[in-house]
């Protein structure tokens, strides 16, 4: 892929990301998914290890199943594995990128879903979820948390990044509103990382860790 295709890539990214069109982002995505990848090791996209190292702080291992939001081509699942979290499950809003995760048989059981609308999946029926890159401007609202609550069983922790717009009043707010609720209760939040350390533009992001009630 040469630098002017990247460039065009990138480019297709922040036009979904300003249409705040969740399946224009997917389709976006199915676009781009042969070369996300690489793009990202480019970028030293750090989500994942951020992600997977705040949820790896509070979630037991051996608690059981794990739900990975924006589950994507599979990053996540290939760092909880040798964490020692072997079960997880995955969803994504683009079937291009859930394609290139299915081979790498990480997943037990991965299939098509949207954050913002409701989950194909029973109450209470996760030990835990992450969310890595997905609750950022143009992919995930973050009314896509109230659903991985209602998935997840009292005790167990979701762990996800947040940035762009997100960061800030608006995650603030959101936790808030769910505590209020009696939902979860929050249990840290990381310091502000860039996660594309390498790439143009810094990008900050933190990473929330919220426990189930
Ligand atoms: C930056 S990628 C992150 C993928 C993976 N979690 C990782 O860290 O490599 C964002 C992913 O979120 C997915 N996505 C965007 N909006 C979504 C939504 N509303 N619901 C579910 N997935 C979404 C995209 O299809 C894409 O796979």
């Amino acid at each position: 892929m040469t630098n002017s295709d990247q460039d065009e890539k990138t480019q297709s990214l922040h036009d979904a990301y300003a249409t705040g069109d969740p399946k224009k982002t997917a389709a976006v995505y199915d676009d781009w998914s042969a070369e996300y990848e690489e793009h990202m090791k480019g970028v030293g996209y750090t989500h994942p290890a951020m992600v997977a190292a705040m949820f790896s702080r509070y979630q037991p291992t051996g608690a059981g199943t794990v739900l990975d939001a924006g589950s994507g081509t599979g990053i996540m699942a290939e760092i909880l594995g040798p964490l020692g979290y072997p079960n997880i499950d995955g969803f994504d809003a683009s079937e291009g990128m859930l394609a290139l995760a299915a081979p790498k048989n990480l997943y037990q059981n991965l299939k098509p879903g949207l954050l913002g609308e409701r989950l194909d999946y029973d109450d209470d029926s996760y030990a835990g979820a992450t969310g890595s890159g997905v609750f950022t401007e143009g992919h995930a609202p973050l009314s896509g948390l109230d659903e991985l609550i209602r998935v997840v069983k009292s005790g167990g922790h979701i762990a996800f990044s947040v940035a762009r717009i997100y960061l800030g009043e608006q995650i603030e707010a959101k936790a808030k509103e769910l505590e209020d609720a009696g939902k979860w209760t929050r249990v840290e939040c990381s310091g502000r990382y860039d996660s594309t350390p390498l790439g143009d533009d810094v990008i900050w992001a933190q990473v929330y860790v919220f426990q189930v009630n």
